[in-house]
């Protein structure tokens, strides 16, 4: 249904250089070859009445309303299907046509409920506006006839309702489920007059394929098909345009409102990283931000055994910051520290490694990066000289080959992988390197013409395998290496790979894939035409992380697939901001723009803006932190945005590291599980109530804009600024837009990035400054950034965390569509109706083996602890393999994971825990000893209050 004042064109834009000009009404318009007739008319300012088309679905041409007249044409064509040509007069009222199309409403008014006034969609439905239109005024066939008035609703979907007496069988909805999303869940069943929208087998919603993305709901034209909170709420009566706070596709949203109460969120059709659509989390989970959990008071205690106290903003700032210099005081500057929130905004992140910076003085902090994406970061300053993807999302159209490594874009970037899945059914090849069967395997019309089910930990081995059969077939492009790369890295590199021992056929039996399966997928990436790789967290969380991320820009460097549209390396990040965390100086080595502390001239930059001396030597790394803690001389932390003792590794670890600590300051929207050990607590502020930008995985600067005052009084940089202010370094931003300008003075790639701009083109790729104004969108094009391309050897060195008799299965972790993360947001919305448990995968031999049977409980125990889940037996994870989520903390997925990590970057071997599972009948005693301290921590959060 149309978006509070959009207009819809009624078929989608086409790009040609060819135009043709027609006349319609009288009036001339010139339009893109290719185009219909019905978009020239609404180019041209005519409103033609349209039932089945819509500007984001191919035109279908059955509901007959957008009849035209062209002269010199016999008969009433269908404006929509009807290509627009030079020299056409078109005619959009006639007395005929207006009987014609009075005609066809009146039949689908004979079968439609006449309750507009109390209907969910009055004022906001198609089938109204063009009965309106057409000037219907009358049913001649009365209401008395066979109709589907009786039809009962489908409430199953906790977020839309499938009401079919409403449904007048356009077939938008089926359309915006193959062509938008990709998933093929619905049909119309059944012919002629019985014919009725069905999900699946003919089921309810929630039992059929349905992921939920709501394309649907969005393209229906009446209320057949509408989200739950518009018929709870009604019709909204402004909006805003913002972007996506859950992962970094980025995509634009245009937040519907009543007052300041979200009516719905509606993917913004200009939003370049969306295009109009979204997923179930973006669209529908947005719930968490009003949930009775939030916490919206000022918290402080002396210990984390004492009950919290309620108090004013301005006792618990001033708590906050006398404790972090009395600590620096007694145990010295560089006792304290912060964490960066890649959730939060740019500006947010800005203020919070400033505030370590000027006013703690040190350079201990760090990000939830650190945990993710921190190889990709190295790995490819190291090799193409900057840390972030080379391509727009857009640019997989263009792409003949697709590699997918260690990445399940399907559950973690669903509005990506509905793009990548178009491109796929128009034909191009698919590689996937995962060790589980994932949806990105195989699905509705597309299949992977290679799944390498490498065994976890094998990636270099792997890469240094398929880079072997590159350079010993003789399928490299020579020529682009010759003009864009380094001879002497390539040469060695070259000689490095060639070795017999880095053969498919060596290294099958580390990897366990067949040697002939991966020379095909090594021939087809080199020659199939424009190969694009892309990845997530099932690379970089390994040992081996930064070699694995160095090692694929290796292979595309090698082959020339990079500098244009339809190739490069693109890591799909994956919380919303933490491109752009990373981007803003959140490493304790970094400042802004990735430029390292101990660089002179780029710290005096800062010096003399900051108008403090800065330390050059690089600060305190998160587990380096932990480290500290334990030995007593990190004692202070101001942690935002971001739940360290869920989701980093070693659950146990964490958790006695800050309890050695004497002040930690969490802000956040819940009492997560890291503010059950702090002594602070500051209400931080959701997207929806804040000013600011994100930055996505295609290093693409988009606006969050506030559309509802923050409901604990303060958006998060306001916080921040405010612990500045009393820690004694002045801070005094009026407006974000005041941070991003400071930003843009200060970092080469962001010159030329301001609000304005952002609002003028909708939102901008870095770099963005002189040579490039309008931003970036496809990097190292004639050269790379760091000069030529520098190849690494990526000798394969097997992970410490082997598989043994007493470890004999290794565990690996990851996502699913409708789960964020470690859950703080999703878990606190109807998302987890999905699933309600983190489940351990089990393949059935393993399961067969030990015992176990589907549903049983299991233990699950690694070198780090123990945990206890429900098992699945799936074929999905191969023998040898266990596989979870980690949304719950009562899961203790992190319990088990071990504190291995990069070499290079410290990153978390996340993907990679030798572990035994056998059966159980009890939690295991780490999950009775959480029971406990959970409890006793929200016995404690029933919050004493002060007078203040
Ligand atoms: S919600 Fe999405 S997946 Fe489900 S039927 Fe609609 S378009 Fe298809
Ligand atoms: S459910 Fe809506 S979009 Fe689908 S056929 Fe019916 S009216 Fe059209
Ligand atoms: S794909 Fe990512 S950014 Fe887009 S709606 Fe879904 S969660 Fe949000
Ligand atoms: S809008 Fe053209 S036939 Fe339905």
């Amino acid at each position: 249904m149309n978006s509070l004042n959009d207009i819809d064109y009624g078929t989608p834009r086409r790009e040609s250089a060819d135009t043709v000009t027609l006349e319609i009404d009288g009036i001339s318009v010139t339009v893109p070859k290719g185009t219909s007739v019905m978009r020239a008319i609404t180019e041209a300012g005519i409103n033609v009445p349209k039932l089945c088309a819509t500007d984001t679905l191919e035109a279908f041409g059955s509901c007959r309303v957008c009849l035209v007249e062209i002269e010199g044409r016999k008969g009433y064509p269908a404006s929509c299907t009807t290509p627009a040509e030079n020299g056409m007069r078109v005619k959009t009222q006639t007395t005929k046509l207006a009987d014609i199309r009075r005609g066809m409403l009146e039949l689908y008014i004979s079968d439609h409920p006449l309750d507009c006034l109390t209907c969910p969609t009055n004022g906001n439905c198609e089938l109204q506006d063009v009965a309106g239109l057409v000037g219907l005024r009358e049913v001649r066939y009365g209401y008395k006839g066979e109709n589907h008035l009786e039809l009962k609703k489908d409430e199953s979907n906790p977020y839309f309702t499938y009401d079919p007496s409403k449904c007048i069988v356009c077939n938008r909805c089926v359309r915006a489920c193959e062509e938008t999303q990709g998933t093929f869940a619905l049909t119309i069943n059944g012919r002629g007059f019985e014919s009725r929208v069905a999900a699946g087998q003919n089921e309810a919603f929630m039992e059929s394929e349905c992921v939920s993305c709501g394309a649907c709901v969005q393209a229906c034209p009446t209320a057949t098909l509408t989200e739950k909170t518009v018929i709870r709420i009604g019709q909204a009566e402004h909006s805003k345009i913002t972007t996506c706070a859950y992962c970094g596709v980025g995509c634009g949203f245009k937040a519907e409102m009543k007052g300041s109460e979200v009516v719905r969120m509606v993917p913004w059709k200009d939003g370049k990283a969306n295009h109009g659509h979204s997923c179930v989390k973006g669209r529908f989970a947005w719930g968490y931000a009003t949930h009775k959990e939030r916490m919206l008071k000022p918290m402080i205690r002396k210990k984390i055994t004492d009950p919290w106290q309620e108090v004013s903003w301005e006792e618990a700032i001033s708590y906050a910051a006398s404790e972090f210099r009395r600590i620096q005081q007694q145990s010295g500057p560089d006792s304290i520290g912060g964490i960066t929130s890649s959730r939060c905004t740019n500006e947010e992140t800005y203020l919070v490694q400033k505030l370590v910076r000027a006013a703690f003085g040190n350079n201990n902090v760090d990000t939830c990066a650190r945990v993710c994406h921190s190889p990709t970061g190295y790995g490819l300053k190291q090799t193409i000289g900057e840390s972030a993807g080379t391509q727009t999302f857009d640019s997989v159209m263009k792409a003949d080959v697709i590699m997918v490594i260690g990445a399940n874009p399907v559950a973690a970037h669903p509005v990506f992988a509905s793009q990548m899945k178009r491109r796929l059914r128009q034909g191009a090849k698919l590689i996937v390197v995962d060790p589980r069967t994932t949806d990105m395997v195989k699905g509705a019309h597309y299949q992977a013409d290679y799944h390498l089910k490498l065994k976890p930990g094998t990636n270099v081995a792997l890469i240094s395998a398929l880079a072997h059969v590159i350079v010993t077939e003789g399928l490299l492009d020579e020529a682009f290496v010759a003009e864009r790369c380094e001879a002497q890295s390539f040469s060695d590199w070259k000689t490095f790979v060639s070795r017999p021992e880095n053969s498919p056929e060596a290294m099958a039996d580390i990897t366990g894939v067949p040697a002939d399966v991966l020379r095909g997928a090594a021939r087809l990436y080199a020659t199939g035409g424009n190969a694009a790789i892309y990845y997530g967290l099932g690379v970089t969380e390994h040992a081996q992380g930064s070699t694995m991320v160095m090692g694929i820009a290796n292979l595309a460097m090698a082959t020339g697939n990079i500098g244009r549209e339809g190739v490069g390396v693109n890591p799909l990040r994956g919380q919303n901001n933490v491109q752009g965390s990373c981007d803003m100086g959140s490493f304790p080595h970094e400042l802004p723009g990735y430029r390292h502390i101990s660089d002179t001239a780029t710290r005096s930059e800062f010096e003399s803006r900051w108008g403090v001396k800065l330390n050059p030597e690089p600060g305190l790394r998160i587990p380096n932190m932990f480290e500290a803690a334990l030995d007593g001389s990190f004692k202070g932390l101001y942690c935002q945005g971001e739940d360290i003792v869920q989701s980093d590794p070693n659950t146990q670890h964490v958790a006695e590291a800050l309890s050695s600590m004497e002040c930690i300051v969490v802000q956040d929207l819940f009492l997560n599980e890291t503010a059950k050990y702090a002594h602070v607590f500051l209400p931080g502020s959701s997207f929806l109530e804040k000013d600011g930008t994100f930055t996505n995985a295609e290093r693409r600067i988009s606006r969050v804009r506030k559309v509802m005052p923050p409901k604990a009084g303060y958006s998060d940089w306001e916080v921040t600024q405010l612990l500045s202010n009393a820690l004694g370094y002045p801070m005094s931003y009026a407006h974000p837009s005041e941070i991003m300008d400071e930003i843009a003075s200060l970092t080469p790639t962001f010159h030329g990035v301001s609000f304005e701009k952002i609002d003028r083109m909708g939102s901008i790729q870095w770099p963005c400054n002189e040579t490039a104004p309008e931003g970036t969108p496809i990097m190292h094009v004639d050269q790379f950034v760091r000069g030529k391309g520098k190849f690494v050897i990526t000798k394969y060195v097997p992970s410490t965390e082997k598989v043994t008799q007493r470890f004999p299965l290794i565990l690996t972790t990851g996502r699913v569509l409708s789960q964020y993360n470690v859950g703080a947001q999703t878990r606190r919305t109807e998302n987890v109706q999905w699933h309600s448990e983190d489940r351990l995968e089990i393949h059935p031999h393993d399961a067969e083996e030990r015992g176990i049977r589907q549903d049983d409980w299991v233990g699950i125990e690694s070198r780090s602890g123990q945990t206890v889940l429900r098992a699945t037996i799936t074929e999905n994870v191969q023998p040898g393999v266990v596989y979870t989520t980690f949304h719950f903390p009562e899961s203790g997925a992190n319990v088990i994971t071990t504190d291995n990590s990069d070499w290079a970057t410290n990153c978390p071997e996340y993907k990679v825990t030798s572990v035994q599972v056998m059966p159980v009948t009890q939690p295991s005693e780490w999950q009775r000893e959480y029971q406990r301290f959970n409890q006793k921590q929200l016995e404690l959060a029933k919050l004493e209050t002060t007078d203040n």
